[in-house]
Parts: structure tokens; sequence; C-alpha cells
């Protein structure tokens, strides 16, 4: 038997500090213009410098927990996603843990873009089975530290922020139906952090050459989005025999607005049945979707009963469609 699983609480951190395009017009040459029309983004978040990716999620995870009423003795597992982990070891999650308070195992998940739902149907597979009662999911990002501020056509992109959920049996709604993922290791280098790993281990020289930041090929990854995002959707929507008019909210990965219309575009759904916050953020990889479902259910976009449709794409290449009946 398996247990209906659903989302007991949401929780959101997305630091104070803005960098606005006006910012960036003084970093490097671009204006506010091309950023807005190419992109849609207007401003993201920052974390201090210095400031690593756990603390962000660990205030994302309290927040979480007061949603649901719970403390952190109450989870039986962490797992947090993540491109932008503390170190490369040990996991992000084992620190989370601890900075919590909570004594449960913990673990990370490198899925790029589609981190929090890779997390999330890890999380919804263990609930299911019974294995664990109430697991902590985070999506959680300081991309800024692997962000190269002298390359235009990447760092307008990006922003940091983190959301978790509690993922744990259905009491009252919020049910998570599926997540179906997909991955294509054959595109592995269009989206990628080349140097630092076993690859191509650090040294002066790939310091030199900027190697530890993120390197991207922005037009092919936009083809594959729009084509892997749109496609998933219809196929989630195929699998559980329903159609557009039942989907209440399409939340996409917010990466660009102009691969947010073209998904829309291409399964048919209208703008105003999709979920936007990219102009506030900019790209949070494994912190987006999250953030995202958060906001959507906390500005009532989203109400009791209604099907979500949440959908993401990014480095690996992963992929992947969520269905959730709030
Ligand atoms: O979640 C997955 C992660 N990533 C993504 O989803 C991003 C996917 N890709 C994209 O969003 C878009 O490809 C970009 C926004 C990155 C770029 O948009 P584009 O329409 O594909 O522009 P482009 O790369 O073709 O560049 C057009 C021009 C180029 O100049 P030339 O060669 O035409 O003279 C670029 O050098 O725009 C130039 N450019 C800029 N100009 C001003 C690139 N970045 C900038 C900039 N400001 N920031």
């Amino acid at each position: 038997m398996t247990i209906p699983v659903g989302i007991l609480g949401l929780g959101t951190f997305l630091p104070d500090k803005r960098l606005t395009n006006a910012d960036l017009e003084k970093m490097v040459e671009t204006t506010d213009e091309w950023i807005i029309s190419r992109t849609g983004i207007r401003e993201r978040r920052l974390a201090g410098k210095g400031v690593p990716t756990s603390e962000l999620a660990v205030e994302a995870a309290r927040r979480a927990l007061k949603d649901a009423g719970l403390t952190p003795a109450d989870i039986g597992l962490i797992i947090v996603a993540t491109i932008s982990p503390d170190m490369i070891f040990p996991a992000t999650a084992c620190i989370v843990q601890y900075k919590l308070g909570a004594e449960c195992p913990a673990y990370d998940i490198s899925a790029a873009c589609s981190g929090f739902p890779f997390a999330m149907s890890a999380a919804h597979s263990y609930v299911a089975s019974g294995m664990y009662e109430r697991v902590l999911v985070i999506g959680a990002e300081v991309l800024s530290a692997f962000i190269d501020w002298t390359d235009r056509s990447t760092c307008v992109l990006f922003g940091d922020g983190a959301g978790a959920a509690i993922i744990a049996p259905a009491e009252n709604g919020r049910l998570i139906i599926d997540t179906q993922l997909g991955s294509s290791g054959k595109h592995a280098d269009l989206l990628k952090l080349p140097a630092g790993g076993s690859a191509m281990r650090a040294s002066e020289e790939t310091v030199r050459e900027r190697l530890h930041f993120l390197k991207m090929d922005g037009k092919e990854i936009f083809k594959l989005a729009v084509r892997y995002m749109g496609d998933a959707v219809l196929k989630l929507l195929k699998t559980h025999n329903l159609n557009l008019d039942d989907i209440r909210l399409l939340i996409p990965h917010q990466a660009n607005l102009r691969i947010i219309s073209a998904v829309a575009d291409r399964v048919g759904m209208p703008m105003e049945r999709v979920f936007v916050n990219v102009d506030k953020y900019g790209n949070m990889s494994s912190a987006a979707s999250i953030v995202a479902l958060a906001e959507a259910a906390q500005c009532g976009k989203i109400k009791s009963g209604d099907y979500v449709v949440l959908v993401a794409f990014g480095a690996g290449l992963t992929w992947s469609a969520s269905l959730i009946k709030w």
C-alpha cells in the first residue's frame, strides 16, 4: 500500500540585497533595456560576501517547519538540492542538519535547475513507501559565488535564494500526484562549471582562465529548454488523462521570460495561468521551482482543489514535470 503524500509546509528565504539592471550597467557592457527585453529580469538577490548556501537553506527550512507546525526533531530525512554547495564535500545537507539542530540523515542532490523537483520526487517515494514519515526538502543556491562577474552573457541571469518544503503523508490537500523526471548527459557540455572536479583539477591555470565559473551555451540551452519543458508538460497531462483546462497554474522554471512564454505557447497555456517571478529574482536554479510554488500559494494564485503543474529544466541536462493537487 502506498501512502498519499503531500506538502505540509513551505518556506522561502531571499537575501535582502538587490542587484538591479542599473547596477549591472556599471559592472559590464550591458543595458537595462537589453536585459529586460532578452530575459524579463529586472533584479536579483545576492547573499552577502562569505554567506554560504547552507545559511539560506537553514532560514528557508525554519520557515517551512514553522508553516507546518513542526520542529527539527520531527524530520526524518533532509535532502538539499544545490549546485552551489558550501563545499564539494561534505554535503550541504549535513551542514544544514547541524545548524538546524536536527539529528536525521541528510544528503544532497545535484540536478541543477530541476534540483528541487528531483529532490521532491525522492522524498515522495520515501514517504509513500513508509520509509520516512517527514522529509525536509530544500532548494538553495548562492550562485553569485560561481558567476563570472566580467561575463555579461551570464552574470545578468542568475540570483541567490532558497525555498523549503516538508513532504509528509497528505493531511489537507497539497497532494503530490506524480513527478516525471528526465536527463540527457549527451548535452552535459552546454551548461557547466568546468574546473575544480576530478576531470579538470584546480590549478593556477584554471583560475587564470576563469574555469571555476559557470559557462553556458545560452542559445542551445534556450531551444532545448523550450522543447523539453513543453514536451514534459504534455506527457504528464497525457499520463493523467488531463487537459490544459484542468490546470489552474503552470509554474515553469524561472530562467528567462522568453523561455517561459515559448513553453506556454508550445503547450497552449494562456500566460494568465502561468506563474512568473523571474523579474524579481533571476534564475535561482535549484531554488527556483520551490520559491515560485511557495509564492504562487502565498499570493492566492492556487486554491484548494486546483491542479498545478511544476515544470523544470537545467544543466545535465535534467528536466521534470510534477502534478500537484492543491
Ligand atoms: O535554466 C537553464 C539555465 N539557463 C537558461 O535557461 C538560459 C538560456 N538562454 C537564454 O536565456 C538566452 O540565450 C540568453 C539570455 C542567455 C541570451 O539571449 P539571446 O537572445 O540568445 O542572445 P545571444 O546570446 O544571441 O546574444 C545576442 C547579442 C550578442 O551580440 P552579437 O554577437 O549579436 O553582437 C551578445 O554578445 O547580445 C549580446 N549580449 C549582450 N548584450 C548586452 C549577450 N549578453 C548581453 C548583455 N548585454 N548582458
